[in-house]
């Protein structure tokens, strides 16, 4: 099947991603002890623009006076990666982040597998740790960030939209399958797609 050409793969799509109320991110957002490391990473590294520096003398959740700068910073669809600084003293460390990507990891997309391996460059030369993982339906690199969360960067590969249109419809039946014991792996993609 060429989804080029096959009209129906892509409207029935279209039709989807346009009836979800939810439209996209708004932000993401943790705590990180070093908002200048952080800075660093995402602005320098990862290029992601400051695009909003907000101060602030009172903690909205716990309704108490309190001192923390919130930093957003910017992703190409306006969605963006928040992070919370407190002053000094106005809070216990932030809790470590989990290190395996199974419990947490946020993935920022590009659009092609060329800029994963230009943003692999980017980490490796600012000497994080940088692990490429080829997932089939996408291609990935894997990092930490200061604050030691668990960045990937992922983009669909050059028949990606074949395959998830393909998963889409069996994802309810797979997730059946998987809930009442059936334990045949699915994902035929990995390692299919030019390297
Ligand atoms: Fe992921």
């Amino acid at each position: 099947m060429q989804v080029d050409s096959d009209t129906s793969v892509i409207a029935r799509r279209k039709e989807r991603l346009r009836s979800n109320r939810i439209s996209g991110w708004h932000h993401h957002a943790v705590r990180t002890k070093d908002m200048t490391a952080t800075r660093a990473f995402y602005e320098g590294v990862l290029q992601l623009p400051l695009v909003g520096t907000w101060t602030e003398a009172y903690d909205v959740i716990k309704q108490t006076p309190s001192n923390y700068v919130h930093c957003f910073f910017e992703v190409g669809d306006g969605s963006a990666l928040g992070f919370f600084q407190f002053e000094e003293g106005m809070r216990d460390a932030p809790m470590p982040m989990p290190r395996d990507p199974y419990e947490h990891h946020v993935s920022l997309g590009v659009d092609t597998m060329e800029t994963v391996d230009y943003f692999r460059k980017r980490i490796e030369e600012a000497g994080a740790p940088v692990e490429i993982v080829d997932h089939g339906y996408c291609y990935s690199c894997y990092t930490q960030d200061p604050n030691g969360m668990i960045v990937e960067i992922s983009t669909i590969v050059p028949n990606g939209i074949e395959i998830l249109e393909q998963s889409a419809q069996t994802a309810e039946a797979d997730l059946e399958n998987w809930l009442a014991g059936v334990r045949e792996p699915n994902n035929k993609w990995r390692g299919k797609t030019k390297i």
